[in-house]
């Protein structure tokens, strides 16, 4: 299968401090829900940041359908068909529901669609259409996350970044997420998953990839990656580095 995404030997790190990314690469395949999986302070989150544009690449490549997207501005990749959904979510609080959801098709031009797409919205999350005029903040964390990816369905992208989905909320919501993830991708959307719990990540992906500091591992279906004993180690290794 041809890649979708493909990120190669890429270096980057924050302002003039040292690089965070240090030659990380990835493929990403269409159809996949390709887990990024590491050690806290790995570079997970940073490398969801440079794939999308809001930190730059000092140098390797970023590749979407075939096409150099590193040092396009987040807007431009986002109208290519990434979308990114960052561990705070991102939300207005402020903002109702439906104006949140306006706010995620911003790149949208066509008011029509615009609109017709937040309908669409509404009709999968009820929830969401009876809360369409409550301030995002005043919701729970489940239904804040629900919205967060939810909105991504705005502006229909083929590639869908989650940046630790499950973070704070209880293992009954955590399903609930997992859940509209996979609606996500049912919807045609490639998922790039990145959490910090790797046995819920993998078992809820098909491709895994493991980073630590700022570099790719291995890589491999999820379930290998699971049953590795690489990953034991690197886990355990840590917690007793910090014991
Ligand atoms: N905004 C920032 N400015 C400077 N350094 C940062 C910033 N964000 C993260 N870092 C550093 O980059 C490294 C990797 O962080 P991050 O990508 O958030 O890791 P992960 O998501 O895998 O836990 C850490 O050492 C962190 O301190
Ligand atoms: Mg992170």
């Amino acid at each position: 299968m041809p890649e979708l995404l493909e990120v190669r030997d890429v270096v980057a790190g924050y302002g003039r401090g040292p690089a965070i990314l240090t030659g990380t690469s990835l493929t990403v395949r269409p159809g996949q829900v390709q887990c990024i999986i590491g050690p806290n302070g790995a570079g997970k989150s940073t490398l969801l940041k440079a794939i999308s544009g809001l930190l730059p690449v000092r140098s390797g490549e970023i590749r979407f359908e075939g096409e150099r997207i590193d040092g396009l501005r987040p807007d431009q990749i986002l109208r290519k068909g990434i979308c990114f959904v960052p561990q705070e979510r991102a939300l207005f609080p402020r903002m109702s529901v439906r104006e949140n959801l306006r706010m995620g098709g911003y790149v949208i031009d066509d008011k029509k669609v615009l609109e017709s797409r937040i309908e669409e919205v509404l009709r999968q999350f009820p929830i969401l259409r009876e809360r369409a005029h409550q301030r995002a903040g005043t919701m729970s964390g489940g239904q804040q996350q629900m919205l967060a990816m939810a909105r991504t369905l705005i502006v229909k992208p083929k590639i869908v970044m989650l940046d630790e989905p499950s973070l704070g909320l209880a293992p009954k919501i955590v399903q609930q997420m997992f859940e509209i993830m996979h609606m996500l991708k049912d919807r045609g959307m490639t998922v790039i998953l990145v959490e910090q719990n790797a046995i819920m990540g993998l078992n809820n992906s098909t491709w895994g990839a493991v980073l630590d500091l700022g570099k790719t591992l291995f890589e491999g279906p999820a379930q290998e990656v699971l049953a590795d004993p690489r990953i034991k180690e690197l886990y355990l290794g840590k917690a007793k580095a910090a014991a």
